[in-house]
């Protein structure tokens, strides 16, 4: 277990670490905290899975630069760490008045929706923030008292989030059966959320109930969230599940052994198309090939209706050293040209269905997303 703790002065962040070495199957490990002193405590996914390391933020430029550098990182947990922001943020203000409180939360959460571009539940959970203090700022809580009330929006979006996940595991859950190969990618898992995940979300509640499931996890080149996250909180879950290179998922398609494919997603667009980290599309394209179904999971806070089709949706470029550097080495000739995006876009006739909260949504997805919403 993650108990020995030391701390250091080197990193800026850095509070708490202990070696991974002991950690086994047991409870999941949260990504985001709000610890009984009120501080957000964020896992650094960065390290895992060597490392379990947990960073205290108390500034609201920290909590910018962990989004951005993805020490928390997927959708959903990236919504919840901003909603805490805010309150982080305004919280080392000194403000005299109600509307001064109100501007500078705007300021907080339109300094949050800089961080990264793609996932739209972090301009969801900001949106949720701002609103929730524009009806606090209208009614009579005394100025001393609007951060804590604000925080408790914050913790419902995160407590919220746990729900959502199981709901869409229960969905999910009904597509697959026992003996199944279930093929991932990236990760959509309970480190990407409060907790469960999303395409994980099903695996986990199989595995409570006796169901098994055979996972196979794509590494997800370059920052390897599948071999250094899904693989790691499968394993300490006990789950069935093998690790293979990007590469090799149309070899473990021809041979007969993935039944479904599973992924999460950082935004649907109203048309159905499905942004995802990078390599999602190529996998539909060989799910089709092989006529295995492809599924997407999330919550309805994922799905942007105004965002009418995937080329709408801003893709994240990153840093050209993701693909030029491994292993503490250069793998790249020096000034090589890079084209490093993040994500891609599945067109959304290659979706077999999107399971979200509220249930399984089909084609034609213009109609039937604006549907779950009523
Ligand atoms: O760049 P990342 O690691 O934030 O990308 C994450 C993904 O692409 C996930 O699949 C997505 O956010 C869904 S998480 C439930």
């Amino acid at each position: 277990n993650p108990t020995s703790t030391t701390t250091s002065q080197e990193h800026p962040l850095y509070v708490e670490s202990s070696e991974n070495s002991g950690h086994t199957t047991g409870e999941q490990l949260q990504s985001v905290r709000w610890s009984e002193d009120d501080v957000l405590e964020l896992l650094d996914q960065r390290a895992l899975p060597n490392e379990i390391n947990f960073l205290r933020l108390t500034d609201v430029q920290d909590v910018w630069q962990a989004i951005y550098d993805m020490v928390v990182r997927g959708a959903p947990a990236i919504g919840i760490t901003a909603a805490y922001g805010v309150i982080i943020g305004i919280r080392n203000d000194q403000v005299v008045q109600v509307e001064e409180w109100l501007r500078q939360v705007e300021q907080h959460a339109a300094y949050l929706a800089t961080s990264r571009p793609t996932a739209v539940n972090l301009f969801w959970a900001l949106d949720r923030m701002t609103a929730r203090a524009h009806e606090l700022a209208n009614t009579e809580v005394p100025l001393e008292q609007l951060n804590e009330q604000l925080l408790q929006e914050a913790i419902a979006i995160h407590r919220e989030d746990e729900e959502i996940c199981r709901q869409i595991g229960e969905h999910a859950l009904t597509l697959f059966s026992d003996g199944m190969g279930i093929l991932t990618h990236c990760n959509a898992g309970g480190l990407a959320t409060a907790k469960y995940g999303t395409a994980l979300a099903p695996i986990y509640l199989a595995k409570e109930r006796g169901i098994s499931l055979k996972v196979f996890a794509d590494e997800t080149r370059p920052v390897l969230q599948g071999a250094r996250l899904t693989a790691f909180e499968l394993q300490q879950a006990g789950v069935d599940v093998t690790l293979i290179c990007d590469n090799m998922a149309a070899m473990v398609m021809q041979k007969g052994w993935v039944q479904a494919v599973i992924v999460g997603t950082d935004r649907v667009a109203a048309n159905g198309d499905v942004a995802n980290k990078i390599g999602t599309y190529g996998l539909a394209v060989l799910a089709k090939a092989h006529n295995i179904p492809f599924y997407v999971a999330c919550p309805i806070s994922t799905i942007d209706l105004n965002t009418p089709s995937g080329d709408l949706i801003p893709i994240e470029e990153r840093h050209e050293k993701e693909i030029t550097e491994a292993f503490g080495k250069r793998t790249a000739p020096e000034h090589i040209q890079v084209f490093n995006p993040a994500f891609d876009v599945t067109p959304n006739e290659l979706v077999t269905a999107i399971i979200t909260e509220r249930g399984i949504v089909k084609s034609p997805y213009h109609i039937s997303l604006k549907e779950i919403f009523e």
